[in-house]
């Protein structure tokens, strides 16, 4: 189905054959738009931004680019296209057609998920609402722009699916999506990556880097889930999610080669008094938002994990391409843990090992990006490699919480811990130097601040000192 651009809510849900569900929707749609002026990027409703939109779901020119200003940006609500003959891949429900509605028995659980998925969206506008006050440049601020209004129309994705197929319920977890902010010591965000702070753009592209991508492995395990309307919604939100984990890849990159620049020009590795980020502090901040983001995953055996499966609520990454029987009943999986103060490997049923395997897909993800960081500084001629920590490193959820290991996998102790930490882990002073480098925001077309290098190429084949934000 098209999508409607002429409704009040942009939607290829055939949202106007429902009045009450449009009418709840209309009526959630003014507070929407409050958070969005309280809670989002701070002091921008005049701006006008070179934003793409969504104008189908298919596959091929499914974006619009064009300036708008972010108020009246359209959020809808968008779905991939449905197939009639899909079938549930996994679980007890294996081969039974995918739900078109919600199963009594899943209703809990389902809306559990969806609350959470949901929550994570508006979470991270809140956290970079103020890094467009100190934007490297306006391609840079428009990247962070567009990742601002798709998160809101993430959460719109999620907000559709408990108005329509959760009724009062629904209607107020969808309240409480808004009423929850990251940080906020009464009310924080559900999962503990997004109460963190991202005060500073190195934090910024780690973050869409890392946590984006956590992102994408649990849309793709929610893609899998045999309730089709969830699936759908999920499908569509990854084709949007690529372009933030580009982001993240691509300002890392760009980092990396200005710093490695100046190391040669200057025969230095202490690019610091050049006003750069220097590759021990990149790596430090790497480590952190990786051992955040691998606690997004959860705890290493699970038994929520396999009632998610086993009831057909949230499959495996790519679950239909894999070669088994889909049950996992009788099979095993290695997870790493520690005992008497050693790291082991563990069988565990496969069915509990879920999360572990969805990590293990991600780490391995995060792990090509690494290796293309690496070869930019390799090319340079510098003797630095970027490294991904241990999965034990710095972990509060899971068989680490508690036990201190380095980032090559060693247990220490406290006090070998205390010796090192400054070492692995942005200090005080880190960030304060990183902060200080975050003037304000470089707003001539084509000017970059100067500790990170242009892009190859601009957004939607402009160059890259197009006038991607005007200011009115
Ligand atoms: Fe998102
Ligand atoms: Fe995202």
């Amino acid at each position: 189905m098209a999508i409607d651009y002429s409704q009040l809510i942009p939607n290829n849900v055939d949202l106007g054959s429902d009045r009450r569900l449009q009418r709840a929707l209309e009526n959630w749609q003014p507070r929407f738009l409050d958070w969005w002026k309280d809670m989002g990027p701070d002091g921008t409703a005049a701006f006008e931004v070179y934003l793409r939109t969504a104008i189908s779901v298919d596959a091929n020119g499914w974006a619009n680019f064009g300036y708008v200003k972010m108020p009246d940006y359209r959020w809808g609500i968008f779905l991939a296209g449905q197939d009639p003959d899909r079938q549930i891949a996994y679980g007890d429900s294996k081969g039974k057609p995918a739900w078109q509605d919600v199963p009594g028995e899943l209703r809990s659980t389902l809306r559990r998920l969806i609350v959470t998925q949901g929550d994570t969206e508006p979470a991270s506008v809140e956290q970079q609402r103020l890094l467009g006050k100190t934007a490297p440049s306006l391609y840079d601020l428009r990247n962070l722009f567009q990742i601002n209004v798709e998160e809101g129309r993430h959460l719109w994705a999620m907000v559709y699916l408990l108005h329509a197929y959760f009724g009062r319920d629904g209607r107020e977890e969808a309240e409480a999506l808004l009423e929850r902010h990251s940080g906020d010591p009464d009310k924080p965000r559900i999962l503990g990556a997004f109460n963190e702070r991202t005060p500073d753009w190195l934090s910024f592209f780690m973050f869409t880097f890392f946590t984006d991508r956590d992102g994408k492995y649990q849309l793709a395990s929610l893609a899998e889930s045999g309730f089709d309307p969830l699936a759908r919604s999920c499908r569509f939100m990854l084709t949007e999610e690529a372009h933030h984990m580009f982001v993240g890849e691509t300002g890392i990159s760009r980092i990396i080669q200005r710093t490695c620049e100046l190391m040669k020009e200057h025969k230095t590795d202490d690019v610091r008094a050049l006003g750069a980020i220097d590759l021990p502090t990149m790596q430090k901040y790497l480590n952190f938002h990786f051992s955040v983001s691998l606690d997004l995953f959860g705890q290493e055996a699970s038994t929520n994990a396999a009632n998610y499966y086993t009831m057909g609520v949230k499959g495996r990454f790519l679950e239909t391409r894999i070669d088994d029987d889909h049950l996992l009943t009788g099979s095993s999986y290695e997870i790493e843990t520690i005992e008497d103060g050693r790291i082991v490997k563990k069988a565990v049923p496969a069915l509990q090992a879920l999360n572990e395997r969805l990590r293990q897909d991600y780490i391995e993800d995060c792990a090509r990006g690494v290796l293309r960081w690496n070869k930019i500084i390799e090319k340079a001629g510098v003797n630095f490699e970027m490294k991904l920590p241990h999965r034990g490193f710095d972990r509060r959820i899971g068989a680490f919480t508690g036990s201190r290991v380095s980032p090559d996998g060693t247990v220490l102790s406290e006090v070998e811990w205390k010796a090192n930490e400054a070492k692995w882990l942005p200090t005080d002073e880190d960030r304060a130097y990183v902060t200080s480098l975050m003037g304000p925001a470089v707003v001539q077309p084509g000017k970059f601040a100067h500790w990170i290098a242009p892009p190859a190429r601009g957004i939607n084949g402009q160059p890259a000192d197009f006038e991607y934000v005007r200011f009115n």
